[in-house]
């Protein structure tokens, strides 16, 4: 990314030289783009996810002497002695990102059709995940840092065949908001930030793209200027990018 080629509501002095950045789920669609990013911005980033090749594949793409990467399951029982060895080696974290997603296994269903089995790994995988990534990191975000979800609007928005997904994307705006009011003015900042359909490299792989879709690095720029504070909605913990030339929003 150059300062060509950044949005045009972008800031111009965004500057994030020796902040020190988790990206979970750092290796995925969103991810990447906001990994690239925040290196652009030059920040030292972790990216993390539980594929070491698609950890792998992000470095190399990446060429970034300032990025790392590490295995992670948010899911895995000793998450938060993994938080705690991060933060002992990278030391603590200026900005935690989460970004993740799973679509199960089960393809599209009507809510009516999923199995016990099936809802119960949708949530695991879209909620429970992104709970227990909150209660792991928090401890290790710097005071004056910030914590970010980013999220889809199925958050907002019925999305049918894929209910599992929708209720645990409505259930994160929920808990991540609850936790911007819980640490208000006593830790770190918390920020939710609902997407609209974002352009990333996999799609892009997969022949499916358009230009009207906003560009995964955009997010990245967004999320930068929420961690160096420069940003006009530093102040507010709902955050909306839907639309790629009006850029960040308080509302949808
Ligand atoms: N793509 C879009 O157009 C779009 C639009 C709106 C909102 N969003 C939001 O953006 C976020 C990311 O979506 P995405 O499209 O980038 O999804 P994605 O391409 O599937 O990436 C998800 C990432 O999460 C990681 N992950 C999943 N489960 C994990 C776990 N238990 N522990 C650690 N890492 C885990 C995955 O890596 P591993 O599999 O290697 O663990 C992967 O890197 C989601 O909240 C989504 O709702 C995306």
């Amino acid at each position: 990314m150059t300062a060509a080629n950044h949005p045009q509501w972008a800031q111009s002095d965004t500057d994030l030289t020796g902040r020190s950045i988790a990206v979970i789920g750092g290796a995925g669609g969103v991810g990447e783009g906001v990994v690239q990013s925040l290196l652009h911005f030059g920040a030292t980033v972790v990216a993390a996810g539980r594929s070491s090749a698609n950890l792998e594949g992000l470095a190399t793409r990446s060429g970034a002497p300032t990025l790392n990467t590490e295995v992670l399951d948010a899911l895995a029982p000793d998450l938060d002695e993994t938080a705690t060895r991060l933060a002992a080696k990278y030391g603590v974290f200026d900005g935690v990102i989460v970004a993740v997603a799973s679509w199960g296994d089960q393809g599209q269903k009507p809510v009516l059709s999923l199995s016990d089995d099936e809802w119960d790994q949708l949530l695991a995988a879209n909620i429970t995940a992104v709970f227990r990534l909150y209660r792991a990191f928090i401890p290790h975000v710097a005071p004056g840092g910030v914590l970010i979800q980013l999220n889809g609007m199925s958050a907002e928005i019925p999305f049918p065949g894929n209910a599992g997904v929708a209720l645990s994307a409505a259930a994160g705006k929920s808990l991540t908001r609850t936790l911007a009011a819980e640490l208000q003015d006593a830790g770190p900042r918390v920020y939710e930030v609902i997407l609209g359909v974002i352009r990333t490299r996999s799609r892009q792989l997969a022949g499916i793209d358009d230009p009207g879709w906003i560009p995964a690095r955009d997010i990245g720029v967004h999320v930068a200027e929420l961690i160096g504070g420069n940003s006009p909605l530093a102040g507010i913990d709902l955050h909306y990018v839907v639309d790629p030339v009006q850029g960040p929003r308080s509302r949808p």
